[in-house]
């Protein structure tokens, strides 16, 4: 119990264009235990998405240390770094990201071919995703493309694509930005279930504080600095 999964130590993010810089993050710690639910809150701007794209080893920070389950990120290259992406950790975005060409299964299945380097999916792979659309509760869309789906449906389809290759933490940021209260509400408890029955260690930004303040833990972004 109480293993950490991610730790973030003075992490720092500069943005600079040359004529400007801007320091978004300052000095930001921060641990994550394996099995929490966290959320990160703060108003718009003031680097939650930077702060996630840094922990999901999308983007790096100007200074600082990151390290997964003790292992230091910066001295990984980038397939170790994107190895470990594909295992542990989960997307989930504001506009969901899907691809509009391809179908509900298609798009779940899409990391899946991806880790295995193969077009097709063996028949354990697809009871797999069959589960997954289940959990979801989109077995009768998985035909649908997103442009014929809700925007709660659509990042269902997200959650169950961020799931396909087992994670063990799920970084969501702005899930419901984009949703009425009913299907925020879906979402939301999709995602406490997947953390209380799956153990998924879940991660969500939000600008939404009152919202933020349901999460057992919560951190807060002011000035670039972690509260
Ligand atoms: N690639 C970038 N280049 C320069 N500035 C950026 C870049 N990405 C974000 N910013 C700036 O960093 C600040 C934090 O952005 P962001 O992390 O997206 O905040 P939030 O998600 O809390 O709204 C904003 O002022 C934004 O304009
Ligand atoms: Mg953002």
């Amino acid at each position: 119990m109480n293993r950490t999964i991610v730790q973030a130590n003075g992490l720092y993010k500069k943005y600079s264009d040359g004529e400007r810089e801007l320091t978004v993050l300052k000095d930001v710690d921060l641990h994550i235990y394996k099995g929490e639910l966290v959320s990160i809150t703060g108003p718009s701007g003031s680097g939650k998405s930077t702060l996630l794209h840094i922990l999901g080893i999308l983007d790096s920070p100007t200074k600082g240390v990151l390290k997964y389950d003790e292992a230091d990120i910066s001295i990984m290259s980038e397939d170790e770094k994107s190895t470990l992406r594909n295992r542990k950790i989960g997307f989930i975005f504001q506009f969901f990201h899907l691809f509009s060409e391809l179908t509900v299964i298609e798009n779940i299945s899409l990391p899946l071919m991806i880790k295995n380097k193969k077009r097709s999916l063996s028949s354990q792979e697809h009871n797999f995703i069959e589960q997954l659309l289940q959990d979801v509760g989109l077995q009768d869309r998985c035909l649908h493309r997103p442009s014929q789906l809700s925007g709660g449906e659509q990042q269902r389809v997200a959650i169950a694509r961020a799931l396909v290759n087992n994670p063990e933490i799920i970084l969501a940021d702005e899930p419901t930005g984009n949703l009425d209260k009913e299907n925020r509400d879906t979402i939301y408890n999709l995602l406490r279930n997947l953390n209380n029955d799956k153990g998924i260690t879940i991660v969500i930004a939000t600008h939404d504080e009152a919202f933020a303040k349901t999460a057992p833990r919560m951190f807060k972004l002011v000035d670039g600095y972690v509260i």
